[in-house]
């Protein structure tokens, strides 16, 4: 996915991480900063209207409005050897409060980490590219693959979920969230 400017001072290197508060990598004086802001705000709302179409959603689940008025965190994935660096996928995750079903099906309050949004560009499927990114974004929270929710995930994002991390086994839930066996467990510490 490629844009009009030259992406290094806007994404970074080849993972950039962006919070609310929408910061480009690069710095400069007044104007510079926000013009590169502004280039950011396009980045996303164009990656968020492109995973949109690709999930048939009428509405795109991420922008840089929406990435202002939550505590998310966008992992963005970019090509640093294309002459001005073509954007190849992002990942969006938060923390939510929810009400899930255990294996009994009694209702727990937790505030898990979420799958939010997630796209790698059609050019670029079945690559490896989502891998990479998702385990970028696994080390930085610091978090098990099994202790996500992911909200209304689809068949390929359940594929690749398999595939790569071989969650399989749902526990059913009755609101749109989806997590796996081990999302309850906690491991114990060996004496
Ligand atoms: N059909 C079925 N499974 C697929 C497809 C596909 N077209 N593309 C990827 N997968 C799954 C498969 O398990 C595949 O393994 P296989 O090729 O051996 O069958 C595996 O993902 C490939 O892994 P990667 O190459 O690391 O994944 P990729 O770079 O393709 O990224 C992603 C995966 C993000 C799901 C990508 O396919 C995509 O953008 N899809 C369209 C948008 C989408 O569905 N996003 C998830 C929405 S739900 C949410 O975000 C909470």
């Amino acid at each position: 996915m490629e844009f009009p400017f030259d992406l290094a001072p806007v994404l970074g290197e080849r993972f950039c991480v962006v919070d609310q508060h929408l910061r480009p990598a690069g710095r400069g004086g007044t104007a510079k900063r926000e013009e590169l802001e502004q280039q950011l705000r396009t980045v996303i709302d164009e990656l968020g209207k492109a995973s949109a179409k690709a999930q048939g959603l009428s509405t795109p689940v991420t922008s840089a409005a929406r990435m202002e008025s939550n505590r998310h965190v966008l992992y963005i994935l970019r090509d640093t050897r294309s002459p001005k660096g073509a954007v190849l996928g992002f990942l969006k995750v938060g923390y939510k409060k929810l009400f899930l079903l255990d294996r009994d099906g009694s209702h727990v309050e937790v505030e898990p980490l979420c799958v939010l949004d997630f796209y790698i560009h059609e050019s670029q499927q079945r690559r490896g590219l989502g891998r990479e990114l998702f385990r970028e974004m696994l080390q930085r929270e610091r978090v098990q693959p099994e202790k996500l929710a992911v909200d209304r995930p689809s068949e390929k994002l359940l594929g690749f979920l398999r595939k790569h991390f071989g969650l399989c086994d749902l526990i059913p839930q009755v609101n749109n969230f989806v997590i796996f066996e081990g999302f309850f467990s906690t491991r114990t510490v060996p004496a």
